[in-house]
């Protein structure tokens, strides 16, 4: 791996603690204006010093991130679908690679289907922009998308993040399953997850621990902490769980004292 792409890694992926806490606000790409990201700049003013990286796309960072934050962006490069359509899978890369250098990307992140109707494209997508990272020194991060009618198990998942590292994704990003250790047992790239639906605060704790002991180099969280009425207190308790060691039980006690709950 050349020194470029091991040092836009490294901003990434924290070399004290070899660990990420990503912020993931690129839900607009399909969904519009998500729940919580009706103004993304003000939604993530509070929580980038929290954040070792932030993921979006080029719309919203050249809007409403100030270029002067120094946070690697992980650039969110495919698209073209919206949750009008039934399939979601039919998207394609949505960003030149010289429009990405041009943002300074740190990385560059892609959904693949794996078994979904555009499964093919999804992949040699994935394939082709490897190659394009792989010119420039810029990593890949495949997201392993799960359409309507795919299953979250780690059978399925297992499969998608090692065809996603087979193609040369650098980081791939999925879901927690149980049995996750079989998924990242089975992925030679570091693995983070997402933090998927809304959930109680307390659970999404649980998730950000349960994922981290079983071998994710951290999370990519979007909803869980920007739809949380305490977002920066939601992040700074997923810090403590990804690079601090600390259980989903302490991290919980923290983020309550935080809260004023306790
Ligand atoms: C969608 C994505 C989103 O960034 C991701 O799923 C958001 O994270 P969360 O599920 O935690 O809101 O990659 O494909």
């Amino acid at each position: 791996m050349d020194w470029g792409m091991r040092n836009r890694l490294a901003g990434i992926i924290k070399p004290d603690t070899g660990r990420c806490v990503m912020l993931a606000i690129d839900h607009g790409y399909f969904q519009g204006p998500t729940t919580g990201l009706e103004r993304p700049g003000e939604a993530v003013a509070p929580l980038l010093g929290y954040a070792d990286a932030l993921m979006l796309t080029r719309g919203v960072l050249r809007n409403v991130i100030d270029p002067g934050r120094r946070i690697p962006i992980v650039l969110r490069v495919s698209g073209g679908t919206s949750i009008l359509r039934d399939d979601l899978s039919d998207e394609d890369i949505t960003v030149s690679i010289e429009d990405a250098i041009r943002v300074n990307a740190s990385a560059l992140a892609l959904s693949v289907f794996v078994g979904g109707p555009h499964e093919k494209e999804t992949l040699t997508n994935l394939a082709k922009l490897c190659d394009e990272g792989q010119r420039y020194g810029i990593p890949v991060l495949a997201v392993t998308a799960v359409g309507k009618e795919m299953s979250r198990d780690a059978r399925y998942l297992r499969l998608a993040c090692r065809i996603a590292a087979e193609l040369g994704a650098q980081i791939v990003k999925t879901y927690y399953c149980e049995g996750f250790e079989k998924v990242v047992g089975g992925c030679p790239v570091p693995i983070v997850i997402a933090g998927g639906k809304k959930i109680e605060e307390r659970d999404a704790l649980k998730l950000a621990y349960v994922a981290v002991s079983a071998g994710a180099v951290g999370v990519d969280m979007g909803r869980n902490i920007f739809q949380s009425k305490w977002p920066a207190q939601m992040i700074q308790a997923v810090r403590s769980i990804v690079h601090d060691g600390k259980t989903d039980a302490q991290a919980w006690e923290e983020f309550q004292h935080a809260t004023g709950r306790s």
